[in-house]
């Protein structure tokens, strides 16, 4: 977390920024996005995972946060992209992100999704389901490519994070569950197909994990699947896509893993089991989303009113809430906070942070110790890179915040704050 010590008196910075001072110019809410601690992680994977892992590949999950400026940052550093709608795809293209190193996602494409990306070209398509492996074969063919897939898969592994976030389990909306009859189904099929070839498998177990043993227990499933098929039809992977879902810290309690700790292992995993199996290195590729972005993030709300309930609690409301942040009402999600006037000083109440929705569940923060924080106060919330701003709504007609992207003490608008007119702008007199 990029935060700079204050002196006595001073206001909350982050990364080199008076964020009161952002507050005033930008208004609130705000979304303030590190570019150093962005980059900072970017080469931490470099270390930790490319540079020691030649042939292996990282793809930025950019459904975590996605901006143009976000798009050319990642292309820029030379690493892949990862998307899981036309508006995404959309998105890419328009940053000029390199096509090739697009990997398509999702379990629900449409065939306008697939048609865009065979004309675009992506790198590869993720497919989910037998209907999309058929769809995507017609269109291929139709215009004469043949379009490079993987298959998601189901490794029936129960990941230890909130249900909703838990994406590799048997019963999953996400992914083919793996039973002979499927595999023929789809291996089989794939194989015998002019308009797609296969490459290789993917898995993404699940988000917000602070232990590797749910991917672990998937690189043997998929090594295992990989064995299978080599003897069932003398198909070699090449591609091995281990996913992402890699940890953050939210709050105190959150004890994150580094990189390494998930991929040292996994990518020994990969290599042992290959060699166990019979099986050819493929090119591993991972999929971080959350621990890129997650903490390089804050959102800055102002303090609209401080409600006491005598012997119940005390609501602090701010100017935002769910439709900036939809996760405490989504997952039960826990943030940390700071006074952003004070942020040295001792906290002497506990409250509870209301977003501003007409919704009971609109609560960003229970129980959090605060120095007495009073209406016009600037409130800086931690860890809010990631889904936070891609999953912004216009719930209750609020505006959605800008982005500002800070680096070491200057700020830009990279996102600019919806206006009143962009509300009604598509709505027909
Ligand atoms: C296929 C896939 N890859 C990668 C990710 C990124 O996950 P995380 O942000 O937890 O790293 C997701 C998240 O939903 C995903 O569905």
């Amino acid at each position: 977390m990029i935060e700079t010590k204050t002196a006595a008196g001073r206001h909350f910075h982050f990364d080199g920024c008076d964020v009161v001072g952002l507050a005033r110019k930008h208004g609130t809410p705000l979304y303030v996005v590190s570019e150093t601690a962005i980059r900072a992680r970017i080469r931490e994977l470099k270390a930790d995972f490319l540079d020691k892992h030649p042939g292996a590949f990282a793809v930025y999950a950019s459904k975590a946060f996605q901006t143009l400026e976000m798009c050319r940052l990642v292309a820029e550093e030379g690493l892949g992209l990862d998307v899981v709608s036309g508006g995404e795809l959309y998105a890419a293209a328009k940053a000029a992100f390199p096509m090739e190193r697009v990997f398509l996602h999702g379990n629900g494409k449409t065939r306008a999704e697939l048609e865009m990306a065979v004309e675009l070209g992506v790198g590869r398509i993720v497919v989910d389901n037998l209907d999309e492996l058929e769809t995507l074969d017609e269109i291929a063919e139709g215009k004469g490519k043949r379009v490079p897939i993987l298959f998601r898969i189901t490794p029936g592994v129960d990941s230890h994070t909130h249900e909703y976030v838990s994406t590799g389990k048997l019963d999953s909306k996400f992914g083919i569950p793996l039973d002979p009859s499927v595999r023929q189904a789809y291996v089989g099929r794939a194989l015998s197909m002019k308009g797609v070839e296969l490459k290789g498998f993917h898995f993404h177990v699940g988000s917000q994990l602070h232990e590797n043993d749910s991917h672990l227990k998937a690189v043997r499933v998929v090594l295992d699947l990989m064995k299978e098929v080599k003897e069932a039809y003398g198909f070699s992977a090449t591609d091995l896509n281990l996913g992402g879902g890699f940890g953050v810290r939210y709050t105190k309690a959150d004890s994150p893993k580094g990189l390494a700790d998930f991929t040292d292992p996994m990518m020994a995993a990969v290599t042992e089991g290959c060699r166990e199996r019979g099986l050819e290195m493929p090119r591993v590729v991972i999929e971080p989303g959350r621990w890129l972005v997650g903490e390089a993030g804050i959102t800055l709300y102002t303090v609209s009113s401080v409600k006491e309930i005598p012997g119940i609690k005390t609501y602090v409301a701010v100017d935002g809430g769910m439709p900036d942040n939809p996760r405490p009402a989504l997952y039960g999600a826990k943030y940390e906070a700071v006074v952003a006037d004070r942020p040295d000083a001792q906290p002497t109440t506990v409250v509870t942070v209301a977003g501003k929705c007409c919704e009971t569940g609109d609560i960003l923060i229970r129980d959090i110790a605060l120095p007495a924080p009073a209406r016009g106060d600037i409130l800086a919330v931690f860890t809010t890179g990631a889904y936070c701003h891609s999953m912004a709504s216009n719930y209750n007609r609020l505006p959605r915040p800008a982005v500002v992207m800070v680096r070491e003490g200057t700020d830009r608008v990279s996102v600019r704050r919806e206006t009143y007119e962009d509300l009604v702008a598509r709505e027909l007199p």
